[in-house]
């Protein structure tokens, strides 16, 4: 995509380096006590099903030290206050990534179009060192890293049609029955980020895991608000059984060639699985 937006000036990269693998070494501004999901007191009382594990993760040195030197730069902590958009992305479109994971996926995106601004947001702490850690060997002046959870960030922190696309690559499956309704991509997530989306946002979601590829496409295909962008699906040899009752083939897309494969669409594609893309457009 190209664009005439300008591109903000970021602050200056924090001077002082304070190397370190603690927890406890966090810089200012970091979800306390890097328990993402216990960022404030508000979410930690918040008794909400939550779409990921929490869990304490293990920074490598370097993924630390990134933290450490990159966190100002790059950095928002999912505190509840309303982010202003213009002024951390410019006239930049903005797409809100959510489960960016170690974040190469992001960085190679934000590298290919520097005209979109990326709002990643993750839970996963050495997943933040990481993506801080590329995002500082490329410059990148289009993206920002949240931390915390991304259905705080959406209800009380992002207003309506603020953003210009939806991403959500490889989202956790939750296979078992009784975990469903972790699931991130249902009914309820989406009443919350539709009116986020301008008219014209573009919404990607991609998964290995076959049955939540057939959740997405029922519940993204039963909003008016959407559009299904390759309502013939993918011209992938379907079967008499997954063909709908009038006959047509499930709506998937092809994949994008824009799209790098990420981490765990690699572990899903080495244990068979078979991705789907799915490609909406907010009316
Ligand atoms: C299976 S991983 C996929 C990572 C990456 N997109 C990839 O394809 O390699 C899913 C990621 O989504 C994150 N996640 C799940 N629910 C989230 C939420 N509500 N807010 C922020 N991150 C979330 C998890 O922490 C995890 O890193």
């Amino acid at each position: 995509m190209t664009s005439t937006a300008s591109t903000p000036q970021l602050p200056a990269q924090a001077p002082a380096a304070r190397p370190s693998a603690r927890l406890s070494a966090a810089p200012a501004g970091y979800p306390a006590p890097m328990y993402p999901h216990r960022a404030t007191e508000e979410q930690h009382s918040e008794r909400r099903i939550r779409s990921f594990q929490p869990r304490r993760g293990r920074m490598t040195p370097a993924q630390a030290g990134a933290l450490d030197r990159n966190w100002d730069r790059w950095g928002l902590a999912i505190d509840g206050s309303p982010l202003d958009l213009t002024r951390l992305f410019g006239e930049l479109p903005v797409t809100l990534e959510i489960g960016f994971g170690m974040g190469e996926t992001t960085a190679t995106m934000a590298a290919a179009d520097p005209a979109m601004g990326i709002l990643a947001v993750d839970v996963h702490t050495p997943g933040h060192g990481n993506l801080l850690n590329l995002l500082e060997q490329s410059g990148a002046q289009n993206v920002r890293l949240a931390a915390g959870d991304a259905v705080i960030l959406l209800r009380d922190m992002l207003v309506d049609d603020c953003l210009a696309g939806l991403r959500i690559y490889f989202a956790d499956p939750w296979p078992k029955p009784k975990h469903h309704k972790r699931r991130l991509v249902q009914t309820d997530f989406l009443d919350l980020v539709l009116p986020r989306l301008a008219p014209g946002a573009l919404v990607h979601c991609a998964t290995d895991w076959e049955p939540y590829a057939e959740q997405m496409l029922d519940v993204l295909g039963a909003r008016p608000e959407l559009v299904n962008l390759h309502p013939e699906g993918d011209g992938s040899a379907w079967t008499d059984e997954e063909r709908q009752a009038d006959g047509t083939v499930p709506g998937y897309a092809p994949r994008p060639t824009w799209r790098p494969v990420t981490k765990f669409e690699r572990a899903g594609l080495a244990k068979g699985h078979v991705v789907h893309d799915l490609l909406f457009r907010k009316v």
